[in-house]
């Protein structure tokens, strides 16, 4: 039986596990990886300190377009440079996080960073792409399309263990802010979050990353067997 050869997408809301996944599912398929969620903090980077308001959208989509943003490819390496200089850290913090959803929905920046996101995979022979706009706007022709998703309570969850937050109270936030982002995610004009029509929804509420990764490695030697 032949390798699995192609583009998996991989979309849906934040908390998932998505990226863990989708790198986990790029090393078992020795393929190209892209995270197109650090090209738009990358892009909100270049905004912050360019002393721009993330909700001014033509400032935005000028500073946007005047930085060089560049990405890795690679699952096992986080490159992430905006003109030259490292921001792989940087792209995680609270204040990137408070301001890429604004960033994000500005069709200008979406341009851009979609085009650069094709031009980056084009000539990869495998590779799995996560965001939230892959399947349905970014690579509709996509081998595999998978929509993870999760219960809001237990991607709060996810978060606080990740954070090492053990406070009922504070999870609850959590779960509201993730809400309060799927919400704003969902509903924007320009490429709203949403499953793509041929996705098959991977539900990880009760599955564990292994697993997950395990059902998409399985998914995509189906697309080989029946290709
Ligand atoms: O997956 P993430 O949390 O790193 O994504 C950061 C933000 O970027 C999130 O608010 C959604 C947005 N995003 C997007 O609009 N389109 C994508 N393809 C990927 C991320």
């Amino acid at each position: 039986r032949g390798a699995f050869r192609g583009q998996i997408t991989l979309d849906g809301p934040s908390g998932t596990g998505k990226s863990t996944v989708a790198r986990g599912v790029a090393a078992r398929l020795g393929a190209a990886y892209l995270d197109t969620g650090a090209m738009y903090r990358a892009a909100t980077v270049a905004v912050l300190d360019a002393g721009v308001d993330p909700h001014d959208a033509d400032a935005v989509a000028r500073t946007v377009a005047a930085a060089r943003i560049e990405v890795g490819t690679e699952a096992g390496t986080e490159l992430v440079l905006v003109d030259g200089v490292d921001v792989a850290t940087r792209i995680r913090s609270a204040e990137v996080t408070r301001a890429v959803s604004a960033v994000s929905a500005v069709p200008a920046v979406r341009r851009q960073l979609v085009d650069q996101q094709r031009a980056l995979v084009a000539s990869a022979e495998v590779v799995v792409v996560e965001g939230r706009d892959i399947g349905t706007v970014v690579l509709p022709d996509a081998t595999l399309k998978i929509y993870l998703t999760a219960a809001p309570e237990v991607r709060a969850e996810r978060r606080a263990g990740q954070l090492g937050i053990t406070d009922a109270a504070e999870i609850a936030v959590l779960a509201a802010d993730l809400r309060r982002r799927d919400e704003y995610d969902s509903s924007r004009a320009d490429s709203p979050l949403r499953p793509a029509e041929d996705s098959v929804v991977v539900d990880s509420t009760d599955l564990d990353q292994q697993g997950v990764v395990a059902r998409i490695v399985e998914l995509a030697a189906s697309t080989v067997a029946a290709g």
